[in-house]
């Protein structure tokens, strides 16, 4: 192989020219950038978010960078949201091949004093959005004949759970589950469902948890003794999303940690 034509492979395994991602959670930190490095790859890209203004801020900058963005005010909670988000996204785009569930929210309130609000509400941002917008998307996804890629963001904590974060562990353990499910459920569709797991990535909905006792057990329980940036992220996302690069890859959990998830003392 002459190094144009594996110039052209590489182009042509990564490229997502003519797709179309949907991100929720695409307002925040995380998934913000994801989006800009899928929107570099080629996708066009839905951001919606239950944060109007950051979702509107993220979809200007990746038409900035030259691509088709959508902004989308959505309580992904609520499935009549995520069905508006779907139909704005084909009446804007005409399909969807690519969807990014990463909304999330935390807390890390000692077990004894959960209320079941909180309980409630953890559960509903970060693991029955993910069983909605799989049912709505993966839907879409399914009766196009055309497949698809999912990715669901799970977390450190997914298995084994991380102190402090309950509620949150839960909820991702949950996220692991689902994505293999759906694998095996979506797999004769050619729908794929991996996730990544990000280890530690300063954001938003961490920030109070990060204190200077925590952050020195998570420095010392990462190998490469440093948080992640969240452009990190981009190449796994920007894999999975590529139905070419990761043409046999489902129901995949891909560590983006430091090395956190293979750390023992
Ligand atoms: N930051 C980390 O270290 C880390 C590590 C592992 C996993 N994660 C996961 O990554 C994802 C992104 O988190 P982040 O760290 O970028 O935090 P973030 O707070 O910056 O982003 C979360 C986004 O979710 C949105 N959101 C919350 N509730 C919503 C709702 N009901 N409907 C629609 N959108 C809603 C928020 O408005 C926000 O834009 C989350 O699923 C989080 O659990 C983060």
């Amino acid at each position: 192989m002459s190094s144009a034509e594996a110039h052209t492979l590489i182009e042509d395994l990564f490229s997502l020219a003519g797709k179309t991602a949907v991100i929720i959670g695409g307002g925040g930190v995380l998934a913000g950038e994801i989006a800009m490095g899928l929107a570099g790859a080629g996708a066009n890209v839905v951001i919606a978010d239950l944060n109007e203004e950051n979702a509107k801020r993220q979809a200007q900058a990746i038409r900035d960078l030259g691509r088709k963005a959508l902004a989308c005010q959505a309580d992904v909670t609520r499935k009549a949201d995520i069905q508006r988000v779907l139909e704005a996204t084909l009446a804007n785009f005409g399909g969807v091949e690519i969807l990014l569930n990463a909304a999330g929210i935390n807390s890390g309130t000692p077990f004894f004093e959960i209320e079941e609000a909180e309980w409630q509400r953890i559960l509903d941002v970060d693991l029955r959005s993910v069983f909605l917008a799989c049912q709505v998307f993966g839907k879409a996804m399914v009766d196009s004949g055309k497949g698809g890629s999912i990715i669901n963001i799970s977390s450190a904590s997914s298995d084994p759970p991380l102190s402090k974060v309950f509620t949150y562990s839960v909820a991702k353990g949950g996220v692991n589950q689902i994505t293999k499910f759906l694998a095996r459920e979506f797999a004769p569709s050619r729908v794929r469902v991996n996730a990544i797991q990000p280890g530690f990535f300063p954001a938003e909905q961490n920030r109070k948890l990060l204190t200077e006792e925590r952050v020195a057990s998570i420095m010392n329980h990462t190998p490469m003794r440093r948080y992640g940036a969240p452009s990190e992220l981009i190449g796994a996302a920007v894999y999975l999303a590529s139905d070419k690069a990761s043409s046999f890859v489902t129901g995949s959990i891909v560590r983006v940690d430091g090395g956190f998830g293979a750390m023992t003392i």
